[in-house]
Formats: C-alpha cells, sequence, structure tokens
C-alpha cells in the first residue's frame, strides 16, 4: 500500500487528499497557508461546498488524512501529487512560481520507483521542460528512476453531480510504464475503467445511440474512468485546449448578444433554439465575464507557450480581450439605462449583487465582480454589495439591504439563493429603476411585472 502526498489543499487537493484517504492510502495533505491549515485540524473545511465537506469527513473518519505543514512527514511517500495555483501575472502571463516550489519542496523526497504526478493546469512542455529537470536537479534521480506524470484535474466547483470522485480523467506521463503506473492509482481511487486514447477514437467518443425504448442517447466515457494519452505534453494540451475552447466560444456568444442588442434580437431564445438541434457542442451563454481560475487563466498559458515556439495564436487572443472586454460592456449598459431614467452614474447607488466567478461557488478568482467595481467606482457610483458565498470589503447582508437605497442592480452571479431573495421582494414598490442582469438570470415572467428597465446581456429590452 503507498503513502501518499498531497501539495495544496484547494479546490483541487482538499478532494482529492480526501479521496486518497477514503480510498484507505495514507495521506499526508501539506498546506502552506496557515489559515487552511487550521481550519482542516479543526476538521473544518475552508471550502463551502457539500461535496468536499462530505469527501473530507469521510476522510478524516477514516482515520488516513493528515493535514500538516511538516515538510519531515514527506519523507516516507510514494506518491506525490502537486495540486498547487498556476495563476497568470499582472501582464497575464503564466506564473510559474508556485508549481516550482512546491516541486522544490518534494524533490529532496522523491526516490527511486516513485510517482510524481501534476495536477495543476499547465502549458504543454511543462512537465518535461520545467518540472522534470528540477527534480533530477534537486533529487539527484535520472528520470528513468522515478514516473513523473500530468493528471490534469477538471471538477466543476460548485456542481453537484461531477466531481473530483466521478470526473473522466486523462493522464500522460514521460515514460508509457509511468503512465501506465499513474493510471493505475487514479483507476484505484477512482473506480473507473482505463482506456487507451486510441481506443476512445474508435469506440467510446461521444456519439449519438438509442436506447431500448428508441429515445436517443449521448454515449459518453464511463464515470470516473482513466484515459492514457500517448505522451504528457498530450495530457497537458488537453485541459489547456479543452478550457480555451470553452473561452473562445463564449467570446463567440458575447459577440452573437452584442450582435443580438444592435438587431433587437433575444440572444438567449435564440441559443435555446440553435441547442434543440440535436448534434455539435454548447449550449454556451454570454454574460458579464469570465472567471474562475480555469477558463481565464488557462487559454493565457497555451497562448504563452504557442507564442513561445513560434506562434501567436490570434483567435484565442481576441476571445481573451473578447470576454475581458465584457464588464465594461455591462456597465456602458447600465449607463444607458440610467440615461434614459434621466440619472448620472456619477452618484447614483448601485446594488452589485454577486462577488463570486459563478453560481453557488465561494471562489472570486478573476471574477468580473472586480473589474466591473472599479469602472463603477471610477464612474462615481456608489456601490451595496452583497454576495453570502464571498464577502469583501462593505458587503451588505442581504439583497434587500443591498436595494435598500440603491436605483439601479447590476448582477454578477447568479447564485440560487440571490435569485431567490430577489423574487421575495417587491421591487417595483423600491427604489431601483433599472436592472443589469449579467447573467441572464431572471426569466421575463418575473421581470415583466416590475416597474424597471431590465436589460440582460444580448436580451430583449424589457421594462416600462
Ligand atoms: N479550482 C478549480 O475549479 C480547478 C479545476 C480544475 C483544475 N484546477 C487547477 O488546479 C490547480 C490548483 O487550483 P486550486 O483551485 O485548487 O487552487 P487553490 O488556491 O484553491 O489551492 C491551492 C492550495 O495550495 C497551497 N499551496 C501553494 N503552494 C504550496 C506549497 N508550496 N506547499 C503547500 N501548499 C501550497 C495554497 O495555500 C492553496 O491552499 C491550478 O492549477 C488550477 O488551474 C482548478
Amino acid at each position: 500500500m503507498k503513502k501518499v502526498a498531497v501539495i495544496g489543499l484547494g479546490y483541487v487537493g482538499l478532494p482529492l487528499a480526501s479521496l486518497c484517504a477514503r480510498q484507505g492510502y495514507k495521506t499526508v495533505g501539506l498546506e502552506n497557508n496557515p489559515s487552511v491549515l487550521t481550519q482542516l485540524l479543526a476538521g473544518n473545511s475552508h471550502i463551502k461546498d457539500e461535496v468536499v465537506d462530505g469527501l473530507l469527513k469521510e476522510a478524516l473518519t477514516s482515520g488516513n488524512f493528515t493535514p500538516t505543514d511538516d515538510l519531515a512527514s514527506l519523507s516516507d511517500c510514494d506518491v506525490y501529487l502537486i495540486c498547487v495555483p498556476t495563476p497568470i501575472d499582472e501582464k497575464h502571463d503564466p506564473d510559474l512560481e508556485p508549481l516550482e516550489n512546491a516541486v522544490k519542496t518534494i524533490s529532496p523526497f522523491v526516490n527511486k520507483g516513485d510517482l510524481v504526478v501534476v495536477e495543476s493546469t499547465v502549458f504543454p512542455g511543462t512537465c518535461e521542460e520545467i518540472v522534470l529537470p528540477l527534480i533530477e536537479e534537486i533529487s539527484g534521480l535520472k528520470s528513468t528512476d522515478f514516473y513523473l506524470a500530468h493528471c490534469p484535474e477538471r471538477i466543476n466547483p460548485g456542481d453537484l453531480f461531477w466531481n473530483s470522485s466521478n470526473i473522466p480523467r486523462v493522464v500522460g506521463a514521460i515514460s508509457q510504464q509511468g503512465a501506465e503506473i499513474a493510471a493505475r492509482f487514479y483507476a484505484a481511487i477512482l473506480g473507473g475503467p482505463v482506456y487507451d486514447v486510441r481506443d476512445i477514437k474508435s469506440s467510446l467518443s461521444p456519439k449519438f445511440t438509442r436506447n431500448v425504448e428508441g429515445e436517443l442517447k449521448v454515449a459518453q466515457v464511463a464515470l470516473g474512468s482513466v484515459t492514457m494519452m500517448r505522451s504528457i505534453r498530450d495530457a497537458e494540451a488537453v485541459k489547456a485546449m479543452e478550457n480555451t475552447v470553452r473561452d473562445v466560444n463564449i467570446a463567440f456568444v458575447n459577440e452573437l448578444a452584442k450582435i443580438s442588442d444592435v438587431l433587437d434580437l433575444d440572444v438567449v431564445d435564440i441559443i435555446d433554439g440553435m441547442a434543440t438541434k440535436p448534434f455539435g457542442k454548447g449550449p454556451f451563454y454570454p454574460g458579464v465575464g469570465v472567471g474562475g481560475h480555469c477558463i481565464a487563466v488557462d487559454p493565457e498559458w497555451l497562448k504563452a507557450a504557442a507564442n513561445k515556439a513560434g506562434y501567436m495564436p490570434e483567435l484565442i487572443n481576441l476571445a481573451r480581450t473578447t470576454n475581458n472586454q465584457m464588464p465594461a460592456y455591462t456597465i456602458s449598459m447600465l449607463q444607458d439605462l440610467l440615461n434614459e431614467c434621466g440619472l448620472p452614474l456619477k452618484g447614483t447607488e448601485v446594488a452589485v449583487l454577486g462577488v463570486a466567478y459563478k453560481r453557488n461557488v465561494d471562489d472570486p478568482r478573476e471574477s468580473p465582480f472586480y473589474p466591473v467595481r472599479d469602472l463603477l467606482l471610477q464612474k462615481g457610483a456608489k456601490l451595496n454589495i452583497f454576495d453570502s458565498w464571498y464577502k469583501v470589503e462593505n458587503t451588505v447582508n442581504s439583497v434587500q439591504e443591498a436595494i435598500e437605497n440603491s436605483s439601479a442592480i447590476v448582477i454578477i452571479t447568479e447564485h440560487s439563493d440571490i435569485i431567490e431573495q430577489l423574487k421575495l421582494i417587491d421591487i417595483s414598490a423600491s427604489g431601483i429603476k433599472v436592472i443589469v442582469d449579467g447573467r441572464n438570470c431572471l426569466s421575463e415572467d418575473i421581470v415583466r411585472d416590475w416597474d424597471v428597465l431590465y436589460r440582460g446581456i444580448g436580451r430583449r429590452a424589457t421594462g416600462n
């Protein structure tokens, strides 16, 4: 039985470490943030997520999980899973420092035959060109002495179905033997089958089949499966590229939303209409901006790698720019609606609903909230901010409190509690004159009864 070390107990590392412990592996969780560690040692998760809570409870009950900041506890581990952040810097360039630090931390403890897996999202070439030489230099081992693999995490925080225990994985390694060892390790944790990517192509790729009743179904790879890629670079590229596909598609629907705005169309109805076509990918929806540690970040890593290799991917660049401009687009929409009511943005109180980058998560990284807030403050608006999942300075305690003295609402995050609270308020009787719905989350049926000017992103105007 192997002893596992998970480096970094965040959104990715904490559920992963918990899974390993639940499956019977003695698991050390190395975490260098004292406040995170204190909470974990008290038996509490620092992440607000039902699935993570459940996994952590099981891990602690198993007696196999030890959160720690003590490097000595790495000394007898055989498997190292690196789950540290891979952010971008102010110039949007990849910031490799946390990854390099984590590799430097584990390398003195890596022995012959050990498995090292980078789970953090990286650009193609990172493991071979940065991680491998560092481990070799510090440990004194050769690349053939240990197994270096990449198995990118694909969780979708806040998703009650897809989580660390069932999301299909891909794995690639420096050697074929390393890929097989890593795949077997993940199969033991996840309990799913192992595929070779070459077999997936012919037999398992999503395709339409009919079930016994004749109903059309999409065939998918099995829950918790592990697919072996032919190279570690391909495994790195799967993650970087799948998130870039999403980013580019969101940029594209954001453009469709702008076209809809000038042509008086309703982009959400149109996308729902298009989604009835039973093949092709999607649907994707427009919004106030793209956030989180993946979609807003991974394309930058891919761009940087391609650029370094002499090719500037113009479409990805344009997609990034398009999505980064959505907060400003949303604010210009707000300004137009306030104009119609004879209100200047300067001095007007605006209820900003939502800080987190997406619905029902407590993660604010790269959230469009920040550019929206900064733009509104620059223009002299006064802000009343509410988010029960993630608090920033001066956050108020309820939607009611946020709108009390406000003339406008901007929705940044469609948390369920925000929508529920909004539905309970008599908006027409409040001082709200304008609503800009950055997530197109309010249905026309609700808004029609309110005496306000309402705009979504790319939605036909509603209101009196
Ligand atoms: N958050 C997601 O939804 C998600 C999904 C898939 C993949 N990823 C990728 O997974 C990686 C981790 O993301 P995350 O969201 O879990 O980040 P996170 O910030 O939530 O967690 C990382 C943790 O690592 C700790 N840490 C950093 N350096 C350390 C070190 N040297 N030693 C010990 N602890 C250290 C930090 O204190 C933090 O608690 C990133 O590459 C990200 O792109 C994230």
